[in-house]
């Protein structure tokens, strides 16, 4: 069997795990919220119709914040439609996804959910067709004590107490033509300087996000940070990163090897940010929120016909891709990507949560499953949390279509705070077994406590609401002292190890 060796120290430290890289994004899209976490009537909501059984797996794993409401649809979204009486809230045309909006959960039910499903919200402003003053108008709403115009109408529509939103998302990939309001980088930084400064001012606890490029393949890319960053350096905290894979030509190795691509994005960005921080001879350091990011391909096909076919409709199933066991991996893969850039990535919303690109499923009036990538999910975000540490990993390595040098297996480890230490490694080799052997150094004579494993022999294996339980997690004895620890060919292995007792 082949060998992977890895190193790893309490001294080798990359940087503590910022929850909220395990954060999700739910959008006004599709069936997200409307029959995604909100469906009256259904049997297992609760009184203002949140569906608790989606509730429960939100919980289950362990969303720390949730981006929200939009993606595309906040570049159009007037949030004041979204407050006050429900059923003097207006029906809006969504241009973003050609379906009507009916407002019916806003603000005040989104906080209240995010409440329930212990979680906190990352609230998106518009600034497609809006600016500035929108912006901090509703920060007002949102976090002002109260006395003055827009936190008393709060209090009027009742929320007493102030939501305190501490994250905030400066417009939603503003690069794109495809957005409302679409900018120029110079444009863009401009206007999210101003609405940055005058947002902080009405709160100067919140941070805010600048939208980074929607994806490495716009033209713009690189350039649309560096001038973006140029002109709001001074009142950003973060910069956005997007980035979704797909495998439409059933190339698996090629697919897995993705987060290469991924990696380097990561560190493209963050080298822009520092580029302008030297330019700006600036103290403080502009890191990454990778807010979207997935597997995304499986249903394109059928959403272009669905909008033929019902153009303006109300909760239409978009974006429903059913996930298989390798996109599995991949998600796997690109959360070990994060933990090893945990320095600059301090912020990941999984897009998205429910049904829509979605590690959660539900059928209206019917079940709620989770798909395969929940599972990698849930792991990390539950075992990920503590001190990332540096892995040396040494082993195989092999070309595929578009990348070389990829390692077989490729590993992070994290430094829990009880001391234990949590390696999440995926062998990326489709036929072969790998041992993987520890050396943990400073950290004494550890032992294995459990490993855990996501393999299925089918690589297309999906979870269903008749089959919910096709791929799942699974612990292998834990080896004992002496024996070695093998992570199966394609697979996601979860393995704790604490300090050994005499
Ligand atoms: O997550 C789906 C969409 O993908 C979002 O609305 C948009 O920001 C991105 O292009």
């Amino acid at each position: 069997m082949k060998t992977a060796r890895l190193i790893l120290d309490k001294d080798y430290v990359i940087s503590e795990v910022d929850k909220r890289l395990y954060g999700s994004f739910i959008e006004h899209l599709g069936r997200a919220v409307y029959t995604g976490i909100y469906e009256p009537g259904h049997p297992a909501t609760d009184q203002s119709g949140f569906r608790e059984d989606v509730i429960r797996l939100v919980q289950k794993m362990n969303v720390p914040i949730v981006r929200y409401p939009g993606g595309n649809f906040v570049s159009g979204f007037r949030w004041e439609d979204s407050v006050g009486p429900v059923n003097e809230r207006p029906r809006r045309l969504d241009l973003a996804w050609k379906t009507t909006e009916t407002n019916a959960v806003g603000l005040h039910e989104f906080a209240a959910w995010a409440k329930k499903a212990h979680t906190e919200v990352m609230y998106a402003v518009n600034l497609g067709t809006r600016g500035p003053e929108d912006a901090r108008n509703v920060v007002e709403y949102a976090n002002h004590r109260g006395g003055s115009y827009w936190s008393d109408l709060r209090r009027k529509n009742g929320a007493e107490e102030p939501f305190n939103i501490r994250l905030w998302c400066l417009g939603n990939e503003m690069d794109g033509p495809w957005q409302m309001g679409a900018k120029t980088a110079y444009e863009y930084g401009r206007i999210a300087n101003e609405a940055a400064k005058m947002m902080k001012w009405t709160d100067d606890s919140i941070e805010v996000v600048a939208c980074g490029s929607s994806s490495t393949g716009m033209k713009t890319f690189g350039d649309w940070e560096y001038t973006v960053l140029g002109e709001c350096y001074d009142n950003v905290d973060y910069v956005s990163l997007h980035r979704y894979y797909g495998n439409p030509h059933n190339d698996t190795q090629d697919f897995l090897a993705s987060t290469m691509d991924l990696d380097n994005f990561i560190k493209t960005v963050a080298s822009i940010c520092d580029a302008v921080k030297g330019a700006k001879h600036a103290k403080k350091q502009v890191n990454l929120s990778l807010d979207e990011w997935n597997v995304w391909y499986h249903s394109s096909e059928q959403d272009q016909q669905l909008h033929k076919r019902e153009p303006w409709g109300q909760a239409l199933p978009l974006l429903e891709d059913v996930y298989n066991f390798e996109d599995a991996l991949l998600v796997g893969l690109m959360l070990i990507t994060m933990l090893k850039n945990a320095d600059r990535v301090k912020i990941g919303c999984l897009a998205q949560l429910v049904n829509v690109i979605a590690p959660i499923m539900t059928r209206p009036g019917g079940g709620a499953w989770a798909q395969t990538i929940f599972y990698p999910m849930m792991q990390a975000s539950t075992l990920g949390r503590g001190t990332s540490l540096l892995p040396i990993l040494t082993c195989d390595k092999h070309d595929t279509k578009h990348f070389t040098d990829v390692p077989d297996v490729d590993a992070a480890a994290v430094m829990n705070d009880d001391g234990t230490v949590t390696i999440f490694a995926v062998n990326r080799n489709l036929t072969e077994g790998v041992t993987l052997e520890c050396d943990l150094r400073a950290f004494g004579d550890m032992r294995v406590v459990s490993h855990s494993v996501l393999h299925h022999d089918d690589m297309k294996a999906v979870n269903t609401e008749e089959h919910p339980c096709e791929v799942l997690p699974a612990d292998v004895p834990a080896p004992r002292k002496g024996e070695d620890i093998v992570l199966p060919a394609a697979s996601w292995n979860v393995i704790r190890l604490e300090k050994a007792r005499d």
